[in-house]
Parts: structure tokens; sequence; C-alpha cells
């Protein structure tokens, strides 16, 4: 039997990186998944779920809905639409966010909205419509938060950004002791310097990138497939018991981090 036969999860922010590698591989792995992005009908959205589909083998699995998470009541419809679509949900991923660098006295309020409202208010809300469902349905469920190691290290220049993530480490914390109680288990993932397009700066620059890697322990950048891995062992039912941590898959970046 495959991991996660007969469940179905949603995915975040899953037309490209991150996201999307762990929609092809819950695909893989028996789920059917929701995938979602921003937009209706462009061609990334079109490959990316047909990357999804190419992985899980049935285009029946895998369901596409556009919502903006930064705006609370598209979050909501966003959760309640991929119910209505497969009856159910079981596995909610987190993962849609966003980054901005500037200086400290340079962030802007609509930067900090920008961050803050898709990276911390965005999951809150989607969570919450989430829970609502395992609650009404009596269900147990899973939920991951995509974070990063700056839930935990300093990123100067990126002050929003380590608020969000500090703030969804307590979030994920707070909510593995109040949901636990129902069978529903809270974790993040705190993935390190992954190639993804949030790094598209950064891979084009080949002497960061180089006193990057020196930084990092297994001496290369993380690929979205490694983020992947670590999200279907606490989807599946080997992570039963495991609720309120942090699983971080950085390489070994945030025992020997240093801004450049
Ligand atoms: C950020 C990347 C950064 C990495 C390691 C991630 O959370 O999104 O921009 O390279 O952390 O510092």
């Amino acid at each position: 039997m495959k991991a996660l036969e007969s469940k179905t999860a949603l995915v975040t922010g899953s037309t490209q990186g991150i996201g999307l590698a762990i929609a092809e591989r819950f695909a893989k792995e028996g789920a059917r998944v929701v995938l979602n992005g921003r937009h209706t009908d462009d061609e990334k959205t079109r490959q990316a779920v047909q990357a999804a589909q190419t992985a899980g083998g049935s285009a029946d699995a895998i369901h596409y809905i556009a919502a903006d998470l930064s705006n609370t009541a598209d979050a909501q419809r966003l959760v309640r639409d991929a119910i209505a679509h497969f009856g159910q949900l079981d596995i909610l991923v987190n993962n849609a966010g966003v980054e901005t660098r500037a200086a400290f006295e340079d962030v802007t309020e609509a930067d900090y909205d920008r961050v803050l409202e898709l990276n911390l208010k965005g999951i809150f809300f989607t969570t919450q419509t989430f829970v609502q469902h395992l609650r009404s349905t009596k269900r147990s469920g899973k939920i991951i938060n995509i974070s990063s190691v700056h839930e935990e290290v300093a990123f100067p220049h990126f002050a929003a950004y380590c608020a969000s993530k500090g703030g969804l480490k307590m979030l994920m914390r707070d909510l593995a002791v109040e949901l636990g109680p129902e069978g529903i288990t809270v974790n993040n993932i705190a993935p390190g310097a992954i190639e993804t397009p949030i790094n598209t700066a950064l891979l084009h620059d080949e002497a960061k990138l180089a006193s990057l890697r020196a930084n990092i322990p297994l001496g290369r950048l993380g690929k979205p497939e490694d983020v992947a891995a670590a999200a279907l062992f606490l989807a599946s039912a080997d992570a039963d018991y495991v609720t309120g941590a942090s699983l971080v898959v950085d390489g070994g970046l945030m025992r020997n981090y240093h801004e450049q």
C-alpha cells in the first residue's frame, strides 16, 4: 500500500518550487492532491497540474484552485472548495510564502503587509478553516507548515520574513498543544537554502553561491525533493506520534550559519 493511499491533501503555493515537489510526491504516494496558486489559467499553472498528474498517474486525483491566501476570504474559500471537490481533507501543507530584502529602516508598510499577510495571517486562517472541517467531521488530520531555518536564526535584511517565520514557529507549537487532544498533529519543516524561485537572485550570483555552499556542511544547496521527502514523512502514518516539532532540512546550515 502506498503511504498516502485514501488521503486527500491541500498544498498551498504549489505551482513551483517546494510546493510543487510536495504535490508531486504526495500524488506519487497515492494521495488526491489539491494544488493552489494565485493565477487561473497560465502556462506555469498548467505545467504544474500536468506534472502532479504524471507523478500520480491519474488526472482525476489532481485538482487546482486559484486563491490568494493573503486575502482571508480567499483562504477560507480555498479550503472549503478543496473539501467540496474531493469530499474530505486529511492533510494541509501551508507552503505559500514570500520574502522581500531590505535594510530594516527601508522596509515599507506595504512590504511588511505583503510578507506577514501571506506568511502568517494566510496560514492562520487557512488552518482555522481546515480545523473546523476536521472538528465537524470528527476526523484526525495533519498540518505541515513550510517555515525556514529563519524561524530560529537571524537573517539580516529580512526582518519581516524572520518575524513571520518566528511567528509560525510559535503558532505551530501552540496549535500542537491545542489540537493534540483531537488527534491533529502540527509540525513545521525548516528548509535551509533550497534551489527554488524564491532564491532566483542568489542562484545567479556565483560568488554568493560559492560562499553559501562553503557554509553548508553537506556542501550543496537543497533540492525541493529533499523537502518533499520530509513532508511525506510528516504526512504519513509513520509520523502519527510527531507533533509540535520543527524538522530542519538544511544540509547542516543552521548549525553553521554566517550571514554574507
Ligand atoms: C530563504 C532563502 C535563504 C535560506 C537560507 C530561506 O528561508 O527563503 O532566501 O537562502 O533561507 O538562508
